[in-house]
């Protein structure tokens, strides 16, 4: 603040510029010693107007009142958020600015799970879900393998124990981390009579190795049509409709045969690959196709070992994976973007805060 001219008044001014170091307490001493009504300095020099000339009076009047604002503001913005308020007890200034709240996101996985689940839900489709320790019978042999299937060997399949478990006795078979989510429909047929139409999302385990298409768990969401008189028309409209709903409606379908012990026939559904919609990329491998799903009419022994009634009843079912179907949308190019835990993927897909 500029000199005054007055000098009882200029003695002040150094004594504002050193407010700022002072400790609570001095300053407090110093508020007091400047403003105090009874003993401050400035209320000492107002004391002294009414013995003053009009003239001077108004000058110097002025010149007190604004050295006295200057004190003021000065204070008032040191002591803000100090003295005996209870924040500053706690070290908090809340005057300084907020910091941002991190607001989570669903996981990419999370969302296209949920968004496959209500279109299948808006069809009749209920959601169920199943352990992920299952035994061999449910994991395998109620879903049609034969003993020797390859997929049962260590190197493929996460085993948790040799059979000696009370589970494991009780079960007839090794307990095993589920390798998809099929042993559900299982659990599913056995819970009570048909019909059933349901979608079961969850995780499943490998014994893969974490690379760019491939993770030891990830997820995948099944499902499962049992009724008098369903046929393969089911499937392929049930599907396509869910295709269209998902990607867009006018996407391009095929299905391809394929071979799955638990379904016959069996088939694998690409649609026109979503990066370049059907002319040939890296991503597509320059086919023009995705596959994102395997699917059959669930084979008739898969019915029986169900408990179900394989000459009353037939059915249709589908596995498909989510994540392969959130890096299509989000144009990821390596799984491990999705099953790691690196939270800047999420801060990308819609995540708020910082
Ligand atoms: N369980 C199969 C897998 O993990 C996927 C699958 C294919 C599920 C066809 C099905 C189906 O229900 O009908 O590779």
């Amino acid at each position: 603040m500029d000199p005054t001219g007055y000098p009882d008044l200029d003695a002040l001014l150094p004594r504002l510029a050193a407010i700022e170091g002072l400790t609570p307490d001095a300053l407090e001493a110093e508020r007091i010693a400047i403003l105090g009504r009874k003993q401050g300095a400035l209320t000492a020099l107002l004391r002294t107007l009414p013995a003053l000339a009009p003239e001077e009076r108004k000058a110097l009047g002025a010149a007190v009142n604004r050295v006295k604002q200057a004190f003021e503001a000065a204070f008032d913005h040191l002591t803000t958020g100090t003295g005996d308020r209870p924040e500053a007890a706690a070290g908090l200034d809340l005057t300084m600015p907020g910091r941002g709240r991190w607001i989570g996101a669903d996981h990419p996985v999370t969302r296209v799970t949920t968004e496959i689940c209500e279109i299948f839900a808006s069809l009749g489709f209920a959601v169920a879900v199943g352990p992920e320790v299952e035994d061999e019978w449910m994991n395998f042999f109620a879903l049609n393998f034969p003993e020797n299937h390859p997929a049962l060997d260590a190197h493929d399949t996460l085993f948790l124990s040799e059979g000696s478990s009370e589970r494991a006795d009780r079960a007839g078979g090794r307990l095993l981390l589920r390798t998809h989510t099929s042993p559900v429909q299982i659990r599913t047929m056995q819970s009570g009579p048909p019909p059933y139409r349901v979608v079961i999302p969850g995780m499943v385990y490998r014994n893969d190795p974490f690379d760019p298409s491939h993770a030891p768990a990830f997820a995948q969401i099944e499902g499962l049509a049992v009724d008098e008189g369903i046929g393969m028309v089911d499937l392929k409209a049930t599907l396509t409709h869910f295709v269209r709903k998902f990607f867009g409606p006018k996407t391009a379908v095929r299905f391809r045969p394929s071979y799955f012990p638990f379904t016959e026939p069996s088939g694998e559904l690409d649609i026109e690959c979503q990066l370049c919609h059907g002319n040939g990329c890296p991503a597509c491998k320059q086919t023009g196709w995705m596959e994102i799903l395997g699917c059959g009419m669930v084979h008739p022994n898969v019915l029986t070992n169900a408990g179900v009634d394989a000459e009353k009843y037939s059915g249709w079912a589908f596995g498909m994976g989510p994540g392969r179907v959130a890096m299509n949308r989000y144009g990821l190019p390596d799984i491990r973007y999705l099953y790691s835990g690196d939270m800047r993927l999420l801060r990308q897909l819609g995540g708020t805060g910082r």
